[in-house]
């Protein structure tokens, strides 16, 4: 006889779950599945977290990042920042507790976005080696330092501080956190210090020291003193918004009519643009009607208004860009390549938010870009706001719009469906107010069809820009040769012209040299 369970019984089985409980159980989804993924991650997130810091306040960051062996599989990751600090009631919740940030409601670009990084990090420490992450921090000169020692209570949520107290930390201000998790050491494309390399190339202005296992010392110093600008936050626009959202929006907006609530809760609605959404959706005559007195059906139709009305595309200002130069100069800087070019797209949208595309391309000598390896996979260098992407290369829109170049029309040998050989690197770079990445761990920006588009513009202005070097080098190299061929027929020619006019070998020879140095004179111009 089969045993049933009825509704009753059911009931008593329903609990809620804890979001920390969640995560230390689905932890592959942060990015915190293997060791040597965990160990990338948890630098990862305390480097995004120091710059994100260091840009609000307006510092040029300067992040010691320390990985030193604790026994066998265990590691104590370190990393320092010169940031604002944090104030001392907010370290336990930001630390001990998932989903607690500053980011997530703002819509600016920026490295965090979820609310739940370091907290994760610190996690994933505590449930492999039992140990609790170590927090200093201090917020000015004239202000104490703090050092807390806390750790997460997975089934509330929330943080157990076992201590917190003053300390002399010397440091003005900034904060530093010490995890000690089980990890491994990976080398390669998906190490640590490959992480950093790259954070330098994104983030010229930044001056980063990472201190590996073994002893090794890194210094990447900033080559640009110019902070990057504040991106500033803007409000949802009205293309790409939810349903759902907008209904939200209106039971929680103290707006009392619907023209004063799209002109104040959404960019780029003014008085013209609210009264044309008003009109499509049918509300123009019930100017009567309050946002939270709108219907189901009332609100659908302001959101199909909301897709039909032409609106201005919103502001870039919420985003911050590398910048071409930058770019350029940091590729130059880094790769030691022979031939660097950059592009930024101009802002463009995408489910309502904007979103700015840069793509670099360095080719030739040296670094990463090894002439020797003509028939390797080109580098392929992917940020999202600035921060370098190493993991599910495969699954990410930048990677996907690489391969679906024609670089054959650029010079370049590729493969179909592959990416293009030769000693060249590409970076790509997506920066948005809201990134649309595969998965939390936020390795892989998703396909969207705009974000592709820009992506395809980008890289084929570089493409041709490449072509376009490749041919002059060509024809530089061609000539050479000609020119190398004409001169070896000199000491011929004056030889017969001796013969034909008399002319003593001490002319002869000065019509040889005169010669050689026309050709020589020529070869240089032409170079
Ligand atoms: N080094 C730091 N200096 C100053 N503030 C910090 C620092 N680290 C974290 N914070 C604050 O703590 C908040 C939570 O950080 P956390 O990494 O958990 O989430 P996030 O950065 O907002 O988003 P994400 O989960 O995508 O990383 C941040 O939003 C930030 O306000
Ligand atoms: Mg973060």
């Amino acid at each position: 006889m089969t045993h049933r369970v009825d509704a009753r019984a059911l009931a008593g089985l329903q609990r809620e779950i804890s979001v920390s409980e969640f995560f230390a159980r689905n932890r592959h989804l942060l990015g915190l599945d293997t060791p040597a993924r965990a160990l990338l991650t948890a630098v990862k997130e305390a480097v995004d977290n120091a710059l994100d810091a260091c840009e609000e306040a307006g510092i040029l960051p300067e992040i010691r990042i320390d990985i030193a062996p604790r026994g066998e599989r265990a590691y104590l990751v370190t990393v320092e920042d010169n940031g604002p600090g944090i104030v001392e009631d907010q370290v336990g919740r930001i630390f001990g507790k998932l989903l607690y940030g500053s980011k997530f409601h703002e819509l600016r670009q920026s490295r965090g976005q979820h609310g739940m990084g370091i907290a994760a990090a610190g996690m994933y420490g505590q449930l492999t080696t039992g140990q609790p992450t170590k927090i200093s921090t201090r917020t000015g000169k004239s202000r104490p330092a703090w050092e807390f020692l806390l750790s997460l209570d997975t089934t509330k949520n929330r943080p157990i501080v076992h201590r917190r107290q003053r300390t002399d930390w010397t440091i003005a201000h900034g904060t530093r956190v010490e995890i000690e998790l089980e990890g491994q050491v990976q080398r390669g494309p998906h190490s640590v210090a490959e992480f950093v390399r790259q954070t330098a190339i994104a983030n010229p202005h930044a001056t980063l020291v990472f201190e590996g296992p073994d002893g090794e010392r890194i210094v990447h110093r900033r080559t640009v003193r110019a902070r990057p600008p504040r991106p500033r936050p803007m409000r949802p626009h009205p293309h790409g918004i939810d349903l759902g959202t907008l209904v939200s929006m209106t039971t929680r907006t103290r707006c009392r009519t619907l023209a004063t609530f799209l002109q104040r809760e959404f960019s780029r609605v003014g008085p013209t643009t609210a009264s044309a959404i008003l009109r499509r959706a049918g509300l123009s005559r019930r100017a009567a009607t309050t946002p939270r007195g709108l219907t189901h059906a009332q609100a659908a139709a302001l959101h199909r208004a909301f897709g039909a009305t032409r609106i201005s595309a919103p502001s870039a200002a919420c985003l911050v860009p590398i910048g071409e130069d930058v770019v350029r100069k940091s590729l130059e800087a880094r790769l030691a390549a022979s031939f660097c070019t950059a592009v930024t797209r101009p802002p463009a949208v995408y489910r309502g938010h904007p979103f700015q595309v840069e793509v670099g391309l360095a080719f030739g000598h040296g670094g990463a870009v090894d002439e020797d390896r003509a028939d390797a996979s080109a580098t392929v260098l992917r940020f999202a706001n600035r921060v370098p992407l190493l993991y599910q290369a495969g699954a990410c829109a930048t990677t996907q719009a690489v391969v679906a170049t024609s670089w054959r029309r650029y010079g370049l040998q590729q493969s179909h469906g592959a990416l293009p050989t030769g000693p060249v690197a590409i970076l790509l770079h997506v920066a948005s107010v809201w990134v649309p990445f595969t998965s939390e761990s936020k390795d892989a920006i998703a396909d969207d069809p705009e974000i592709a588009r820009e992506l395809r513009l980008a890289l084929q202005e570089c493409g041709r820009r490449l072509a376009h070097h490749l041919a002059h080098v060509r024809h530089a190299r061609e000539e050479n040769e000609r020119r190398d061929r004409i001169a070896s027929y000199v000491p011929h020619i004056a030889a017969a012209l001796q013969e034909i006019l008399g002319l003593d070998d001490e002319v002869r020879d000065g019509l040889v040299s005169r010669l050689d140095a026309t050709i020589d004179r020529r070869r240089s111009e032409a170079a």
